[in-house]
């Protein structure tokens, strides 16, 4: 694929994004939030939804959680805008609900579309729903954080939301052992840091 296809396909996908109504999220939004970063990152954080802050700018991990998202990822040696960060669902659910798995289904087939077109060495999901649809349905987050799975060529792994650890200051020892490993991981397939 060269370059004026792939900017083809983006401005495709971001348009349906853009456009959607496949579910009842896009009555409330106020801003769709398809995701941003390098297209051609090696790393992709996977997040649930926007936030209040999320909705109203159309990015995504602007607001509290966001800042401490871009701190974690500076800790390991890169920039944001090194990564891509999505999110499961790209309209904001109400009062931040968490995602209805009708909702996610809907819009799960535009994260398979960026995962295609980004396609990421590592893909980390963040949270128990973008674990639940990345990785495991069954699984929960305490037991599988910090664990690899290769699959189809992408290394994954969920670690605790960013939003969790301002919540519970706890797991910050947790998650920063599972950023370690990311760290770690790159270094391994010979990426940066
Ligand atoms: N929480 C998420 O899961 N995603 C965002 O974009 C912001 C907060």
């Amino acid at each position: 694929m060269d370059a004026v296809d792939t900017e083809k396909l983006w401005a495709q996908l971001i348009r349906a994004v853009e456009t959607c109504q496949k579910c009842d999220l896009y009555k409330t939004r106020t801003h769709v939030v398809p995701g941003e970063g390098n297209r051609n990152a090696d790393l992709m954080f996977i997040g649930e939804g926007p936030g209040r802050d999320e909705d109203l700018t159309g990015r995504p991990f602007v607001g509290k959680a966001g800042q401490l998202l871009n701190k974690m990822i500076a800790a390991i040696g890169l920039k944001r805008e090194e990564v891509y960060i999505a999110n499961i669902v790209k309209c904001r659910p109400p009062g931040n609900r968490v995602p209805r798995e009708s909702e996610a289904e809907s819009c799960l087939p535009y994260l398979r579309r960026q995962v295609y077109l980004v396609r990421p060495r590592i893909i980390v999901c963040l949270g128990a729903t973008a674990m639940r649809y990345v990785i495991d349905r069954k699984a929960s987050i305490t037991s599988i954080r910090g664990q690899w799975f290769e699959r189809k060529g992408y290394w994954l792994m969920a670690t605790y939301h960013p939003a969790a650890l301002l919540r519970d200051s706890d797991k910050k020892y947790d998650a920063w052992e599972d950023f370690k490993k990311i760290r770690d991981k790159l270094h391994e397939l010979g990426l940066k840091p």
